[in-house]
């Protein structure tokens, strides 16, 4: 069977790209659709380019109609990533998607996770707390938002004289080291 994958976006989306790419010529797997919330994200450029179908939705569209829900079904979608997504997840795709919904966060939950816990707030955090490593956490979604099981974890270092945005980058590198393999590994297992 083909999976064809989603992905959630909000922001510059350069997981996203690197998860297109890496499924690129893949004849299992393929992502499908891109979603975003931001009609200005840098994602939708990306995605322009690289020839991927992109939605825009609002919040309702998200939480008190199914025009997300629709778009899913209408792009056959069996798998969704969240990468850089900032909304909450509501129940009714939750519920469609069990075991079907990976995130990433950038720390190793449950260290630097919750409310407030995205971006570079993440890693000001981790700087903040003079953390000797930090690293990023591949999880499932469910109703509950960081407390899906986790997947997969991965650090790298944090030193002394680390700026949070010099622990973004290690982070992100890590990110698209990792994330691309782990979502072909959870859909291989389904
Ligand atoms: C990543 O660090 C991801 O872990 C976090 O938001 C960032 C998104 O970066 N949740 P990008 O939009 O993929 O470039």
């Amino acid at each position: 069977m083909h999976t064809k994958i989603a992905i959630f976006a909000s922001g510059s989306g350069s997981n996203a790209e690197n998860i297109i790419n890496y499924f690129n010529n893949n004849s299992q797997i393929s992502v499908a659709l891109l979603l975003s919330n931001k009609a200005d994200a840098y994602v939708l450029e990306r995605t322009k380019l690289l020839g991927v179908p992109a939605r825009v939705f609002s919040r309702a569209d998200l939480n008190d109609s199914s025009a997300v829900f629709d778009y899913l079904k209408e792009f056959e979608i069996d798998f969704i990533v969240l990468a850089g997504f900032l909304m909450r997840v509501p129940d009714s795709i939750t519920k469609a998607y069990v075991n079907r919904i990976v995130n990433i966060h950038p720390s190793l939950l449950p260290k630097f996770g919750g409310k407030g816990m995205f971006g570079l707030h993440v890693h000001e955090a981790v700087v903040a707390a003079a953390e000797p490593e930090t690293g990023i956490t591949i999880h499932y979604i469910n109703e509950r938002y960081d407390e899906g099981d986790i997947i997969f974890q991965a650090t790298c270092p944090v030193l002394a004289t680390d700026t949070a945005s010099d622990v973004a980058a290690k982070v992100h590198d890590l990110e698209y080291q990792h994330f691309p393999r782990i979502i072909e590994k959870v859909i291989q297992s389904l």
